[in-house]
């Protein structure tokens, strides 16, 4: 190979930039210059491990090499799923969805992708993607039935299809095992030594800004002890440790005893636009 080619071939295999490629709620884009100053020293060299990976804003931005992405929603890891196996697949269905974008065309997908359970997996993530980028506020949520019930957006112009972006999204997600599971199912899958970071659905400020139906269950306090238990156990087992949570006296009692960092968070999805200014989380680490 000549020098140039053997060049070529290196550029060819170094990961471009990614970036998420769904609204999701609690997206960390926007906490990620804060974030990243408190990553473990040696980082690059730990498998990035995500049990509520969402819209992984902290993988895109990092772009591991070895990857364990898990979260419950099985759309959102179906659809990662489909990015990284069937990306050309995913974009040539997306493409004919964004070309016939209406009000109709939004319910009439929604009705098929709630109604139609044998959608291959690509036609199924162009769907649950074309539906994120035009429904109201970039929300995800689901009725008893879990079925999607999420109205238009009112949008005038909505950016569907972004082709690099999946394209980016796919390469990165090569280095990935995902699997859609409860958090609990780290204390399975993590090994010593790995980075795991926790992005929990949100203990809420006050009672009516209860935000937690991310899915058809709630995450409640119960879970968020059970979350503790874990990160305990993971603790011992000497994986490093990085989780987010909202900064209220419960979550500060949890973690009593690890390393408590406050940071101040613009919140970008809130139904109520009065409410979407700066509050203040908190990362908690095992290591300092
Ligand atoms: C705050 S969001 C994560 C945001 C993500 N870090 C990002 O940058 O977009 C929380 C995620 O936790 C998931 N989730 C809720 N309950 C869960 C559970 N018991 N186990 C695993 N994931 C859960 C939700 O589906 C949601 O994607």
């Amino acid at each position: 190979m000549t020098t140039s080619a053997a060049v070529a071939a290196r550029i060819e295999q170094q990961p471009r930039e990614a970036a998420p490629f769904l609204k999701w709620a609690g997206g960390k884009g926007r906490l990620l210059s804060q974030l990243r100053p408190l990553l473990p020293s040696g980082a690059s060299r730990m498998r990035h491990v995500e049990p509520f990976v969402g819209g992984g804003a902290l993988f895109f931005s990092r772009l591991p090499k070895r990857a364990l992405l898990t979260d419950i929603n099985p759309a959102l890891i179906g659809t990662y799923t489909a990015i990284r196996d069937d990306v050309s697949g995913v974009i040539q269905a997306l493409r004919g969805l964004a070309a016939r974008h209406s009000k109709d065309c939004y319910y009439e997908v929604r009705e098929r992708y709630n109604r139609s359970p044998r959608i291959t997996t690509a036609k199924r993530a162009a769907m649950f993607i074309y539906l994120n980028k035009t429904c109201f506020n970039g929300l995800h949520r689901v009725n008893r039935k879990g079925e999607f019930n999420v109205p238009i957006g009112s949008y005038k112009n909505p950016r569907i299809l972004n082709e690099d972006a999946l394209d980016a999204a796919s390469q990165a997600l090569q280095a990935a095992h995902l699997r859609c599971a409860s958090f609990e199912a780290l204390l399975e899958n993590a090994k010593p030594g790995d980075f795991v970071y926790f992005d929990p659905p949100y203990e809420p400020v006050s009672e009516t800004a209860s935000f937690t139906s991310y899915t058809r269950d709630g995450f409640s306090r119960e879970d968020q002890t059970r979350l503790r238990d874990v990160y305990s156990a993971l603790d011992r087992r000497g994986c490093k440790l990085m989780l987010s949570n909202s900064d209220v006296p419960f979550i500060r009692e949890l973690y009593e005893g690890f390393h408590i960092d406050a940071v101040a968070a613009p919140r970008a999805i809130n139904c109520n636009a009065s409410k979407r200014g700066k509050v203040s989380e908190v990362v908690v680490r095992n290591y300092s």
